[in-house]
């Protein structure tokens, strides 16, 4: 198989990396990129690079569309006539099924997706959604390339992607807010940058190990579980119920969700 990023920034040297970390030789890979920083990047890597975007499409078996989204049509115009029925695995944020196919042709091969951060250090999450033209083998390519750089998912509506965006796509952003919050407030009670950084890290780390090990048991029980009555996470959390935190999440990733619509319609 060979592989061809059209754009090669951030996402796609994550998850280039993380095909050359699974066993995928950096001769099947080609990073297509005018800009001289990411091209130097990528040449580091090892991948073949180029900045004819024709050339790396008609070299690839599947085309990776790894580009910001307000660069996407101008991509899939200059490609339409060479695409043919390559596997297309577009991972711009926003830019729909629809939209793809009105510019490559209403029969190309397009799967989207949204990765999230974390896939820099193979940790991340991805959602994908097939469009009905998909075939088995093709879900399975998109596996191999996304699973490349963490765990995925399949949705079955494509709207679903928004959702998707609103919790893993932005959520790193909230962990790593509540991480900050935890730190600042570990270092009020006097302890170290250093030793806040630690505990409240390693903490997370653990929660979250923990949540995933016990499979039997909620977080909610989880949580119970560790909170005694009059106790000291008691009086912690009693303070966050107060500050209402449930709703505050819930009407955080509600403006999340709403904005992936509002964006994508913007752009479509
Ligand atoms: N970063 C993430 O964690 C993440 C997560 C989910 C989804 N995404 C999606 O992934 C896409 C890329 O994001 P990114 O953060 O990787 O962006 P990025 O770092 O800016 O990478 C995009 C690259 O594409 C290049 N480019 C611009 N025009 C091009 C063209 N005509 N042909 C080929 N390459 C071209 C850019 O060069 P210039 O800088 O010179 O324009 C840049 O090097 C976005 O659509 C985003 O929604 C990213």
């Amino acid at each position: 198989m060979k592989i061809t990023f059209l754009g090669s920034g951030n996402i796609a040297q994550a998850i280039m990396k993380g095909l050359i970390a699974n066993g995928i030789s950096v001769s099947q890979i080609t990073a297509a990129d005018p800009n001289k920083a990411a091209k130097d990047q990528t040449g580091k890597l090892g991948v073949n690079i180029t900045a004819d975007n024709q050339a790396a499409v008609e070299w690839a078996d599947v085309i990776v569309i790894s580009v910001k989204p307000n660069v996407v049509t101008e991509i899939t115009r200059e490609i339409a006539d060479i695409i043919n029925e390559k596997l297309v695995i577009s991972v711009a944020a926003g830019i729909t099924c629809q939209t793809l196919q009105d510019s490559l042709g209403s029969t190309a091969h397009v799967i989207r997706c949204m990765p999230n951060t974390p896939a820099q250090i193979q940790s991340g999450i991805t959602g994908l959604f097939a469009t009905s033209i998909i075939s088995a083998e093709e879900q399975k390519v998109a596996e191999q390339i996304l699973g490349a750089v963490g765990k995925y998912i399949w949705v079955k509506e494509e709207t679903e992607l928004h959702a998707v965006t609103a919790i893993s796509g932005s959520g790193p952003a909230y962990f790593f807010y509540i991480i900050e919050a935890l730190q600042k407030a570990a270092t009020q009670l006097g302890l170290s940058e250093d030793l806040a950084r630690l505990l409240v890290i390693e903490t997370a780390i653990g929660a979250s190990k923990m949540t995933l090990a016990e499979e039997t048991k909620t977080a909610e029980q989880l949580r119970r579980e560790v909170t005694s009555p009059g106790g000291t996470t008691a009086a912690a959390i009693n303070i966050l119920e107060e500050g209402d935190l449930v709703g505050l999440m819930s009407r955080a990733v509600c403006s999340a969700n709403a904005r992936s619509i509002e964006l994508a319609q913007d752009i479509s």
